[in-house]
């Protein structure tokens, strides 16, 4: 069953394709916070070891994020078309909007 706290809509007349791109776009979100409370807590602890370990998550949390935005891509056309403008990509991001449009 649903929660409205998972869902702003009515999850019943949600299509399932709506739905599997809301899991995605909340799956990022959890892993990029998640990477983020890592580099946090790496950055501050005391013990070497518990860095270590800390950093080798949040690296993993990266990997999962990326997973995520590549099945948001594959199935999503904007996603397609701002990834291929964007990324991997040198120079000033800006200038690269200017130049798209
Ligand atoms: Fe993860």
């Amino acid at each position: 069953m649903a929660t409205s706290a998972e869902w702003h809509e009515d999850y019943d007349k949600m299509s399932e394709k709506s739905r599997n791109f809301s899991r995605a776009i909340k799956s990022v979100q959890e892993e990029l916070e998640a990477v983020d409370w890592y580099n946090q807590r790496a950055e501050q602890t005391s013990d070497k070891q518990l860095k270590k370990i800390l950093e080798h998550n949040r690296d993993e949390e990266i990997e999962h994020a990326v997973m995520a935005l590549e099945w948001l891509r594959r199935c999503t056309p904007k996603f397609d078309e701002h990834m291929k403008t964007y990324l991997f990509t040198k120079g000033d991001i800006l200038k690269i909007e200017e130049k798209a449009k």
